[in-house]
C-alpha cells in the first residue's frame, strides 16, 4: 500500500522560493483585500436567499392521506411530512452508504497488504456494508409502513447527497489510500449516528415505539461502526508515522 504521507516535490509552499515568496508579500501588502466587493458578494447572496425557494417538497401520495389519519395524526397532530422527510434522507444516506462501503472494499482488495490485514480484514468491511443495506431496508419498511412513498425524493434526501458527495468522491478516487478513504468513511459514520439519534428520538416523540426500538438497534450498529473505522484509522496512521499497532 501506498503511504498516505511520503515526501516528494511539492512545490505548493512559500518555503519552495523564497525569492517569489518576498515578492508575494510586498505585493499583497501593495494591494490590500477588496473589502468592499466582498461585502457587495455578501449583499448579492442575501437578496438571493430572500428570491430563492426551498429545495423540493415532500409528497403526499394518494394512500398517504389515509395512513397519516389512523397511524401519524393520531401520534403527532401535525406535521408528519417533517418526519417523512427524514426517513427519505436516511433512506437515501443508507443506500450510499453501501455504494461507499462497495468502493472501500474495492480499493482495500486491490491496495491492501499485510499492515492493513493486520488491522481490518475485507469481511470486516462487508460485515458493515451488509448493516448498511439492512439499515436501507428497515428505513424502506417504516416509510411504506405509514402509508409514504420510499421512491420519492425528500428535500433532505436531496441535500444529504450532497453532502455526502464528497465522501464519495474521496473514496472513488483512484488515487486516495485506504487511511485517506477511512477518514472519508470515518465522516459518513458520524454523520448516519447523529442522524439515527435524530430519527430514535422523533419515533419516540410519536409514540411510535416499535419503529424506535427498531431505530435504535439501528443507532448502536451505527456507533460500532464509528468506533472500529476511528481504530482502524488511527492504527493505520499511527504505524505509518513510526509507531506500534495492534488489532484489538
Ligand atoms: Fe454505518
Amino acid at each position: 500500500m501506498e503511504k498516505t504521507s511520503h515526501l516528494g516535490m511539492n512545490r505548493t509552499g512559500v518555503d519552495m522560493s523564497p525569492m517569489h515568496s518576498k515578492a508575494m508579500l510586498e505585493g499583497a501588502e501593495r494591494v490590500p483585500g477588496d473589502v468592499e466587493a466582498n461585502q457587495m458578494l455578501a449583499t448579492r447572496r442575501q437578496e438571493m436567499i430572500m428570491e430563492a425557494g426551498t429545495i423540493g417538497s415532500v409528497p403526499m401520495p394518494g394512500t398517504l392521506k389515509g395512513a397519516l389519519s389512523s397511524v401519524m395524526k393520531k401520534a403527532t397532530g401535525k406535521s408528519p411530512e417533517t418526519f417523512i422527510n427524514k426517513l427519505g434522507e436516511r433512506l437515501a444516506f443508507e443506500r450510499m452508504g453501501v455504494r461507499l462501503y462497495e468502493a472501500l472494499i474495492t480499493k482495500c482488495e486491490t491496495l491492501a497488504n499485510q499492515q492493513v490485514g493486520a488491522v481490518f480484514t475485507i469481511d470486516d468491511l462487508r460485515r458493515i456494508r451488509a448493516d448498511e443495506a439492512r439499515h436501507f431496508q428497515l428505513v424502506h419498511d417504516a416509510i411504506t409502513s405509514i402509508g409514504a412513498d420510499p421512491t420519492a425524493q425528500t428535500p433532505d434526501a436531496d441535500v444529504s447527497a450532497v453532502l455526502s458527495s464528497g465522501v464519495l468522491k474521496v473514496i472513488t478516487d483512484i488515487r486516495t489510500t485506504v487511511p485517506q478513504s477511512l477518514e472519508a468513511i470515518l465522516t459518513a459514520e458520524l454523520a448516519d449516528t447523529a442522524a439515527w439519534e435524530l430519527l430514535v428520538q422523533m419515533a419516540e416523540a410519536m409514540g411510535m415505539s416499535d419503529m424506535a426500538a427498531s431505530f435504535r438497534e439501528a443507532l448502536e450498529q451505527e456507533e460500532r461502526h464509528i468506533l472500529q473505522v476511528k481504530q482502524w484509522y488511527t492504527q493505520l496512521m499511527t504505524f505509518e508515522a513510526g509507531g506500534k499497532t495492534t488489532r484489538h
